[in-house]
């Protein structure tokens, strides 16, 4: 026996609960090669604390080497350490804008992939200088340049930060998603070129797994992309040009060398930044040389043109590397969106 109570003239119904919000909650699947990738994430994904450290060893180097090294691995973390936050929010907007479940869950895989580099950032530079990157006392000349640099970097770090924030909100998802695929593109190629010119066993693991992630990222964002370009208007579509030479500005400050564009660095910086990165490459860090950075930077882009040329989408010009394509002006902290 049952014993509910319903009024004679029926139930009251709940309000509906005001958008955007989380609520009400729903696992809708658009998409099952998303809930594919994200099963495949929980499987692949690696454990920074099990890399086999003690082989990074310390004495191998010299003090000032042991700080380049460091350099390149904090420049690094000027882009991986953004991952987590960058992510969590993208993850954030898309339960309030009831994206469909497995979006959400690929959107929260690659907020943790992005911690997983972020941790091997923070490990490889405590290991090497356990002060680091900023908390060390330079002791030679090598070493305060380094240390200087370190905060140019965090500076234009913190920029960059500033206007995602103001930014993130403002643009429809799929912006955001091809914002984000020029950075897995180009990321899958570093890392990948690094894993073969390292000469240390340690980085090369730590190269080719976190180039497994990005090449996972990649997967997402066309599978996104792939689902949401019919729905973008011209106006979208001009955006993305614009993020796409974004992009390329944000990113070749650890690519490659930064543009006239965006970055906010004192006279010489670019001097003595080759000069800390070739002290990192000839002591094995695996730095690809300026050409052969060119070369990958190409290869990248070739790869994220024909991309979005499949989707209608110009891209800019690129002058720095003989990329013709469509002149997008100048490029702001407030426009550039991509991370690793
Ligand atoms: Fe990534
Ligand atoms: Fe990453």
């Amino acid at each position: 026996m049952r014993d509910f109570i319903v009024p004679p003239e029926g139930l009251i119904a709940p309000p509906e609960v005001p958008q955007p919000n989380i609520f009400p909650i729903e696992w809708r699947c658009e998409t099952p090669k998303l809930a594919e990738i994200y099963e495949r994430a929980k499987l692949e994904g690696f454990n920074p604390a099990t890399i086999n450290w003690n082989e990074l060893s310390p004495e191998a180097w010299s003090d000032d080497e042991k700080v380049a090294i460091m350099y390149w691995w904090a420049l690094l973390s000027n882009f991986d350490s953004s991952g987590p936050p960058v992510f969590a929010r993208a993850m954030i907007r898309a339960f309030e804008t009831h994206e469909e479940d497995p979006v959400r869950k690929c959107f929260f895989s690659i907020t943790r992939d992005e911690t997983n580099h972020e941790e091997t950032c923070q490990r490889v530079i405590q290991r090497l200088v356990p002060a680091g990157p900023q908390g060390f006392t330079p002791k030679s000349e090598l070493q305060t340049i380094a240390l200087n640099h370190i905060g140019w970097l965090y500076h234009n770090g913190g920029r960059y930060w500033s206007g995602f924030n103001r930014a993130v909100n403002k643009y429809p998802l799929a912006i955001l998603f091809t914002s984000f695929m020029m950075g897995e593109v180009a990321s899958s190629t570093l890392f990948h070129g690094m894993s073969r010119a390292t000469t240390h066993p340690v980085f090369r693991e730590i190269f080719s797994r976190i180039g497994r992630d990005e090449a996972r990222h990649l997967q997402i964002c066309i599978n996104l992309l792939e689902k949401q370009w019919p729905g973008l208007t011209d106006a979208d579509r001009s955006f993305v040009t614009k993020q796409l030479r974004a992009g390329f500005v944000f990113l070749s400050m650890v690519l490659w060398e930064p543009p006239n564009q965006f970055w906010d660095l004192p006279p010489n910086f670019l001097h003595n930044h080759r000069e800390l990165l070739r002290v990192a490459r000839e002591a094995g860090l695996g730095v690809l040389t300026f050409d052969q950075q060119a070369d990958n930077w190409k290869l990248a882009i070739a790869r994220v043109r024909k991309l979005v040329e499949r989707w209608g989408i110009e891209f800019p010009a690129i002058p720095e590397l003989d990329i013709e394509g469509v002149d997008v002006g100048d490029i702001s902290a407030e426009d550039i969106i991509p991370v690793f």
